[in-house]
Parts: structure tokens; C-alpha cells; sequence
């Protein structure tokens, strides 16, 4: 990260938006900031008064630091916002979703169609007995029937609780049984890379150990063999139960502050968080970002690239986008198959006009070569988005340029899983750009920059990002864990929400994302705990003890770097791909450790805290920095020393 911080700091470049885009821009007045400061609630009012209520908010906020309840008293439905209100103003026959799966097949679900399949998966889920008020587990492909299988739970008002396809049994397991699941929605298989990833066989390995879960529905995705197991009376085939339900399901009027889903994230300790999102103030943050941050418009045909497995996926693949009735195209796959040019290929054959990806893909096609895009017809682009990570400057203007032919607008948009939506981004027909800075928060939205002591700095100023109003998407808690969210984001800075990242203001009042400020890594725009890895670590027979840091690395933002101190007699040649394998199944391929360093000692504070930043001075070649605090000074330049070695 350093060098990415270094070169954010020096940025002077500036990219206006483009005139043509001003000129047919949703917001093209600046003054809609201050506007929405005098009454922020009434902001808000404004954009979920656009949606479907049922019965009307009695008041639109209750703020008792840090609980916030929004809307209250209003009765409203997610997927009939999503769905339902799009078809009876019209707009049956607009497609809703486009799909492609990575073998090349090709979807266009109309919202008719949508509100039909939804109807009969909502029904399906009624008969294998799931009520308002369960939660169903979604452990998908990236295949329409995931954006189908949120939007059926929603209908019925039961909670979903989506697990991203790439995570272990073993984390599947975890976040079943946090949430006590009382189904799962999975496919025989999804397409990655031209193989199967076994998705049934992990739930079948997940759900030994998972008693609330009664019924497994299952989507035949790739119809090929494969050797998982079948319960009679617990699984059943999506074709078989879904296919010939009636198209006819009501939507259950929810009160808004009812629990629309639940999404597990990494924090700074080993158990992942049960993130609480509810219903209506969830729905109006990503209805209204959606609108002003992608300038939507009726005939737009929006790609976010992100899996419905993050809150990328929730917020703009399937809730501010539908609720906004615009055409979204899901993609199943890689972006290297068959070859790297597959995005650019999608965006030529679909006429995508908006695109939204993240920092780490950008840097990888920057290195794969601007010949896959300039091969590619890119022309039907107009507006570019990047999310997940801090982007460094030479990614945003490649972006610009070889992507957008330097005529679409690029936001960076800042929020977390947390937040709920957008919260710090460029409006594309406002802002003055800067390679690299978020800009400012979106109107009602106020977020400052702390010092270590938590005093509010004015002015250009680095510190810590705090949001110090509430706003509508915000978490509403941690499941299971009301205390560890008082702790977590309202201790540190008492009465403020504490983001976990480091921020630099800078004279003209934009922001710069500088990274986490705490043990979570971000890891190819993936969060992952150090403390997670570590304890997957540990859990190996071998390990002793590890300590983990995440590196700079110049695809991944970050990489996984593991110091591991192996128990007596346990040294073998095979041992580092071992135990890179072993962290692999425990959590899952995204958190399998880069480098695995077997060390004789761990740099340790004389009260036995291991020193990570110190670990990361070593892994990054860095000079090292205070080592006084060491209870063994020695310790940490032989690790130095050792590790120059094995680099060499
Ligand atoms: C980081 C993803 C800089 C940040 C939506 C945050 C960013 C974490 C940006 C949340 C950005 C996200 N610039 N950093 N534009 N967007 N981050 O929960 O560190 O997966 O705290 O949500 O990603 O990650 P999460």
C-alpha cells in the first residue's frame, strides 16, 4: 500500500466531466449538496417517498446514538419495488436482467418474466415450509436465479443470508449456524474458468453439522457429473419444485425496519460479522445512490462485475438497480476465459453503457495488455465505476482512457458492506475528478476526518474517517452480537462511527481512501481478517504460531503474507504448500496465503504482542521502523535477513 499511498499524495491531475455528459446528466447542479444539509432527514424523505409504500412512515427517523430506526411505522416490500411497481407502470416487457454465463449462454429476463420466476421460486419456498421471518442461505453461481432466489426471499419476508461461491464448507458451516438457516438455495455446480466449482458437494459437507437446516433446493446449473449426495425428503431440484408453481404470490407487507438480509464480512477478530440490513432504509440508500452516482437512464444497460456474494453484488447488481427498473447484466465467469478480452467482448456485444469494477481487475488488465481492449468495439461506454479498494492513479486514468476513450466520467465510489451503499463518490456530472480521491460524500451523508484523540480536523488534514450522521442503509447491528457493534464501530471515537480507514483531506476538501487502519486485509478488493488466516493457521497441526500481514502487491492491492513458527519435528519440504492448502479449504480459495514464511521466532513486544508492522517492514524490503519496544531486538533482523535470503 505504501506506494500507492505515496503516489495518491502527489496527484495533480484533474478530469472534468465531460460536456456531453453534463449535458444529459440526472444532477448537473452543484447545490443539491447543500440543499440536503439543513434537513438531512428530509433528503432522505424525498428519495423513499419516489418508492412503494404500503402504509406510510409515522416518522422518518429515530436516532438514539448508535441505534437508528428509519421510516417508521411505513409498510413496504423490497421485491415489489424491485419488480412488481416496474411492471404495473409499464415496463413489462424492459429487460431486466441480461445474462451470460462463462460458457457463452445467454438470458434476457423481461420484468414480466421476472416477477413470474420470482413469484414461483417465492412459492416453491412457501411449500418447503419457509415463513416470513426465517432465514435462507443462497450459496450460488453468479447465474440469474441468485438475483431471483434474494429477490423470492424478499417477496415472502424471509431473510437471505448469501454466501459468495468461492468460501469453504467450513466457512459455509460457520455463517449457517450463526444465522440458524432454515434452507439452502444452491446449484449442482457454477462455471469458472472452464471447471466446475462443486457447490452442492460443499453444502452437503457444510450441512452435516447445520441441525436448523430442513430443506436444500437445488438449481441444476451445469448438468454434469459429479458425485455429491442426494437426501431424500431434504434436497430437491429447483426444476422439480419450482417450475410448476402457481405465478401468483402476494408481496408481504414488511415494516420497514424488518430484516431484509444479513451478510457476513470480516472484522478484526477470527468470527466473521452477521452484518444487519433492514428493509426500508436499505432500500431507499441504494435507490437513490444508484440513481444520481450511474446517472441511470431508461435505456441503459448497467454491468456490475461484482459477485451477489459481497455487498457489491446486493446493493448494485440487484437492489438499487431493479428498484430503479434498469437492465443489469450478471456474468457467471472469469475475466480470462476463454481469453482476456471476455469483459471487453460483453461490453461490445451487450452495448454495456455503464460499468462498475473494481481497482484490482483494472490492474490486472493493465498488465494483461491494451490490446484486449482496443480489439473490443467500447463505444456504447459512457460512464465508469470502481469500487473495493483505494485506486491508485495510473489505474483510474488507464481506465479512463483505454476503457472509457476518455469520454467517460470514472467515480470512485467509497462505502463498506457496513454502510449499506454508496457514501463518498464523485457525482458524474458535478465532479471535477482526481485520480485516486473518492471526493466528498454524497449529499445528506457527513463524514469528517478524526485524530488519533478524536477531535475533528479541519482543513487539509490526514487521519482517521468517521461518519458522524446517520443515514438510511446503515447497519442496523451485528446478528447475535449486539454488543461486539457498540464495540467494533462506536467505542473508538464514543457516539461516531468508525469506518476502520485511514483518510487524507485534502485543500480543496476531497477525500483520499488511504487503506484499513486496522488487521483487515483487502485482498484483490476481498476482505479478509489477518486474525481469520491466523487461526486457520494455527489450526494446523504443524503451526505453533502465525502471524499474518497483508503485503503490497501490485494486482491484489494486497497480498497474504504468513510468518509461521512450526511446532518441534514438524519441518518437511512439502510444509509451506500444505499449509497454503490448508488455510484454502478452511475459509477458502480467497484467503489461500500468497507466501508462508516458516521463521525461528516472531517479533514480540515485551507484554508478547506481535509486532505486525515490523513484519511488514521485513515483507515489503522496507527500512525498519521503531524497534525499541522488542523484548528481542535480534529477533526481527533475523527475520530480516533470513527472508532477503529466500527472496533471493
Ligand atoms: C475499502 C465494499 C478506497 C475500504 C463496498 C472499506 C475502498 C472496505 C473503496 C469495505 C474505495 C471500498 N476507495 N477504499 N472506493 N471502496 N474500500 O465491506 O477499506 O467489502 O473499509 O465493501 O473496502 O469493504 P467491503
Amino acid at each position: 500500500m505504501s506506494e500507492t499511498i505515496d503516489s495518491l499524495l502527489h496527484e495533480k491531475r484533474h478530469f472534468a466531466p465531460p460536456p456531453n455528459f453534463v449535458a444529459q446528466a440526472n444532477v448537473s447542479d452543484p447545490s443539491i449538496y447543500e440543499a440536503a444539509e439543513p434537513d438531512y432527514e428530509g433528503f432522505w424523505a424525498n428519495w423513499a417517498a419516489k418508492l412503494d409504500w404500503f402504509e406510510p412512515w409515522s416518522q422518518v427517523l429515530d436516532w438514539q446514538p448508535p441505534y437508528a430506526k428509519w421510516f417508521l411505522g411505513g409498510k413496504i416490500n423490497a421485491c415489489h419495488n424491485c419488480v412488481d411497481r416496474h411492471v404495473s407502470a409499464g415496463l413489462g416487457g424492459k429487460t431486466a436482467i441480461l445474462f451470460e454465463g462463462e460458457p457463452g449462454d445467454v438470458r434476457a429476463i423481461t420484468y414480466a418474466e421476472l416477477q413470474a420466476q420470482v413469484s414461483k421460486t417465492a412459492n416453491a419456498l412457501k411449500a418447503l415450509g419457509v415463513k416470513k421471518g426465517d432465514i435462507v442461505c443462497i450459496y450460488m453461481p453468479m447465474v440469474a436465479e441468485l438475483a431471483i432466489a434474494m429477490l423470492a426471499c424478499a417477496r415472502i419476508g424471509a431473510a437471505h443470508s448469501v454466501v459468495f461461491g468461492g468460501f469453504s464448507a467450513e466457512a459455509l458451516r460457520e455463517r449457517i449456524n450463526d444465522g440458524g438457516a432454515v434452507a439452502v438455495i444452491t446449484a449442482d455446480g457454477g462455471w469458472r474458468r472452464g471447471k466446475i466449482v462443486e457447490l452442492k458437494k460443499t453444502v452437503d459437507e457444510a450441512i452435516q453439522d447445520c441441525p436448523s437446516v430442513k430443506k436444500v433446493l437445488i438449481l441444476k446449473r451445469t448438468n454434469q457429473p459429479q458425485d455429491y449426495s442426494w437426501v431424500e425428503g431434504r434436497d430437491c431440484w429447483w426444476s422439480d419444485i419450482v417450475d410448476n408453481q402457481s405465478e401468483d404470490c402476494p408481496c408481504e407487507p414488511m415494516d420497514s425496519e424488518d430484516l431484509l438480509f444479513t451478510l457476513y464480512t470480516s472484522g478484526s477478530t477470527g468470527k466473521p460479522k452477521g452484518i444487519i440490513h433492514t428493509t426500508g432504509g436499505y432500500l431507499t440508500g441504494t435507490f437513490a445512490t444508484f440513481q444520481w452516482v450511474f446517472d441511470i437512464k431508461p435505456n441503459d444497460i448497467y454491468w456490475c462485475t461484482a459477485d451477489c456474494g459481497w455487498i457489491t453484488g446486493h446493493s448494485y447488481v440487484v437492489y438499487g438497480p431493479l428498484a430503479n427498473g434498469a437492465t443489469v447484466l450478471m456474468y457467471e465467469g472469469a475475466p480470462d476465459t476463454p481469453d482476456k478480452d471476455r469483459f471487453w467482448r460483453i461490453v461490445e456485444n451487450h452495448k454495456v453503457t455503464i460499468l462498475y469494477t473494481a481497482p484490482t481487475a483494472i490492474r490486472a488488465f493493465m498488465k494483461w495488455g491494451d490490446e484486449y481492449p482496443a480489439q473490443c468495439d467500447l463505444s456504447s461506454l459512457r460512464l465508469l465505476g470502481s469500487v473495493g479498494e483505494p485506486i491508485n492513479p495510473e489505474a483510474w486514468v488507464w481506465y479512463w482512457q483505454h476503457i472509457g476513450g476518455g469520454h467517460c466520467p470514472v467515480v470512485d465510489t467509497w462505502w463498506q458492506t457496513e454502510t449499506g451503499s454508496i457514501l463518498i463518490t464523485p457525482l458524474p456530472g458535478i465532479t471535477v475528478c482526481k485520480p485516486g480521491s473518492a471526493s466528498r460524500p454524497f449529499p445528506g451523508v457527513r463524514a469528517e476526518v478524526y485524530s488519533e484523540d478524536g477531535r475533528a480536523l479541519e482543513g487539509a488534514h490526514g487521519g482517521y474517517l468517521v461518519l458522524t450522521r446517520p443515514w438510511p442503509a446503515m447497519l442496523r447491528g451485528i446478528f447475535n452480537d449486539p454488543d461486539r457493534y457498540v464495540q467494533q464501530y462506536w467505542s473508538r471515537f464514543p457516539g461516531v462511527y468508525f469506518t476502520g480507514d485511514g483518510v487524507k483531506r485534502d485543500e480543496n476538501g476531497d477525500l483520499w481512501l488511504l487503506g484499513r487502519v486496522d488487521d483487515v486485509m483487502n485482498v484483490a478488493g476481498h476482505r479478509i481478517s489477518t486474525m481469520e488466516v491466523e487461526s486457520a493457521l494455527v489450526d494446523h497441526p504443524a503451526v505453533a504460531e502465525a502471524a499474518v500481514i497483508g503485503k503490497a502487491h501490485d494486482v491484489k492491492g494486497q497480498a497474504i503474507s504468513a510468518f509461521v513458527l512450526l511446532r518441534a519435528g514438524h519441518e518437511h519440504d512439502n510444509i509451506v504448500s500444505e499449509l497454503k492448502e490448508h488455510v484454502a479449504k478452511v475459509i477458502g480459495a480467497i484467503a489461500r496465503p500468497d507466501d508462508v514464511f516458516i521463521c525461528g521466532d516472531l517479533p514480540k513486544t515485551r507484554s508478547g504482542k506481535i509486532m505486525r508492522r515490523l513484519l511488514r517492514d521485513v515483507a515489503e524490503g522496507r527500512a525498519l521502523g521503531d524497534t525499541t519496544t522488542l523484548a528481542d531486538p535480534g529477533v526481527v533482523s533475523s527475520l530480516r535477513n533470513q527472508y532477503e535470503h529466500l527472496e533471493a
